[in-house]
């Protein structure tokens, strides 16, 4: 694992020209007051027709984005907020595999930002209603048109209906606001939730069910000292933009610091990275061993021991931790130097009928050979004159030029990131799932002067947790990181775009478009 990888897994400084007047550090606050909440399940009401099938119908929901208040932590004042149904994170949806669904996404925000916006962004331009959510279901395969296009966006007291198929394995998803722009303040301000797909499959494996698995939504954020959301900014009224947020705490399901008491057996958590830009590197303090089971997409083939895990944004982790060794016994979860929180362990034996299988879901490997195109593809950072960036760059191509990545629906292809940065950028493809090939370092700075590729050094494969199904991947610093993708799905555009908010934000997204054979044909 490379430094620059470390470093952003770690704690790191403010950028210069960053506004701390009002940081409040909240590791004066008391530890393990607050239980950990459990963001409650959505509910469908009632059912409407199909979209694609005008004699079924399909579950409906409808869910509101509204500003509220929570308190991220008993002595902490309410924090004004922006949830869906009012909640941070969103109410959790659970769901089966080829049983779709409709949600009704309305926006009931007010009518001002309560964070800065930057103008100069694309999309943010002054003249555009300053508050617009677009909601995306991250990993799930729909139609373009559900799929929460971040130009798609509705204003407060507009409400769009999308359709999920659900046509996929059982997995971890997750809905965020998508809205070009200004997605990283929406998300900051709280617009994420958890989307679970469950199937047949997966129920047969007897894992920790009920009480017993629990979703575990991480991000970082800084606070004011009265408690509010704080989210920096450059500096520069004219261009507030900043190239990477860090918080100094953690919040786990809403909460700083929580506790949760837990019977001594196995739990499933179901973990997610919805941080702007914070990497984790998940660990006990205790250094007790836990089994990873599934990635972005779904279960790996076989549980995983681990005893940390790397988890970046966008991405989710599927753990079992089994407390049968921990009988009365407190633990801490944490990310290098940060506590997330405390598992506490009661100390009367339970019976505990759930499995770790040995063997979980076979993920068959593509092979290289079915590519019938390989792309190369370039994460750019521009600078400026004192070197510090201004924006970020897919392919050198801004977000509003001609689309240049086309694949034909139902071929498979090789995307290849090439990431001269010191940073690690998590990269995600809408609509789509993928392996990762490899990781291979190579010499930036001769690709700069003459184009010439020169590895230093042979491919490295997947690590083992990163080798089943994904939809975000991380293209660490100064390496090339090939996937392969079969475009399987519906054709239409959708977008991909590296999972740090800010730089997302500023430009690091482009739309592609899934082309069927006929248009190809014309092409
Ligand atoms: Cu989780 Cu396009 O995003
Ligand atoms: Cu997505
Ligand atoms: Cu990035």
């Amino acid at each position: 694992m490379g430094g620059a990888l470390l470093a952003r897994a770690g704690w790191l400084p403010a950028q210069p020209g960053q506004r701390f007047a009002t940081e409040f550090d909240p590791n004066t606050l008391e530890k393990f007051v607050d239980s950990l909440p459990v963001p409650r399940m959505a509910t469908s009401h009632g059912s409407r027709p199909d979209p694609t099938d005008m004699m079924r119908r399909l579950a409906y929901y409808r869910i509101a984005m509204r500003q509220s208040t929570m308190q991220f932590h008993r002595d902490l004042k309410p924090a004004t907020v922006w949830g869906f149904e009012g909640s941070v994170p969103g109410p959790t949806f659970e769901t089966r595999s080829g049983e779709g669904i409709l949600v009704e996404w309305a926006n009931e925000l007010p009518a001002r930002h309560l964070l800065s916006i930057d103008h100069k962004i694309h999309g943010a331009e002054p003249g555009k209603p300053e508050v617009r959510a677009a909601v995306h279901m991250h990993g799930a395969k729909t139609r373009p048109e559900s799929d929460g296009y971040p130009e798609d966006w509705i204003v407060p007291g507009k409400s769009i209906l999308y359709h999920y198929p659900n046509q996929q394995d059982a997995s971890t998803l997750w809905y965020h606001d998508h809205a070009l722009g200004i997605n990283r303040l929406n998300v900051y301000a709280g617009l994420v939730g958890m989307f679970l797909i469950r199937d047949p499959y997966e129920d047969g494996l007897n894992l920790p069910k009920g009480k017993y698995e629990l979703p575990l939504v991480l991000f970082d954020r800084l606070f004011t000292r009265d408690g509010q959301l704080l989210y920096p900014v450059s500096g520069d009224p004219e261009s507030p933009w900043v190239s990477e947020v860090y918080g100094n705490a953690i919040v786990a399901n809403g909460k700083l610091f929580p506790y949760l008491e837990v019977e001594p057996r196995k739990y499933r958590l179901r973990v997610l990275n919805a941080s702007n830009g914070r990497f984790y590197h998940l660990s006990f303090a205790n250094k007790a061993e836990f089994h990873q089971i599934g990635t972005d997409q779904g279960l790996l083939s076989a549980p995983l021991a681990l005893k940390s895990v790397i988890i970046a944004p966008g991405e989710r982790v599927d753990l079992i931790v089994d407390f049968s060794q921990l009988r009365g016994e407190r633990t801490i979860f944490e990310s290098d130097t940060f506590v997330i929180m405390q598992f506490r362990v009661s100390p009367e034996r339970v019976a505990d009928d759930s499995s770790l299988p040995s063997s979980l879901r076979p993920v068959l490997r593509i092979s290289e050979s079915q590519a019938v195109k390989t792309r190369l593809l370039t994460l750019d950072e521009i600078d400026n004159s004192v070197g510090e960036p201004v924006r970020m760059l897919l392919n050198n191509s801004h977000w509003s030029m001609p689309i240049t990545e086309k694949p034909v629906l139902g071929s498979t292809e090789i995307w290849s990131f090439m990431n001269p940065s010191d940073d690690s950028h998590p990269i995600h493809l809408h609509l789509v799932r993928f392996q990762l090939l490899d990781r291979r370092r190579y010499e930036p700075w001769l690709y700069r002067k003459n184009g010439e590729i020169r590895y230093l050094g042979g491919p490295m494969p997947p690590e083992p947790g990163e080798a089943g199904w994904k939809d975000t991947v991380r293209v660490d610093s100064r390496t090339i990181t090939r996937i392969i993708v079969p475009f399987e799905g519906f054709a239409g555009r959708y977008v991909w775009h590296c999972h740090i908010l800010e730089h997302e934000d500023n430009e690091m997204m482009r739309p592609y478009e899934i082309v069927s054979e006929r248009e190809q044909k014309k092409m």
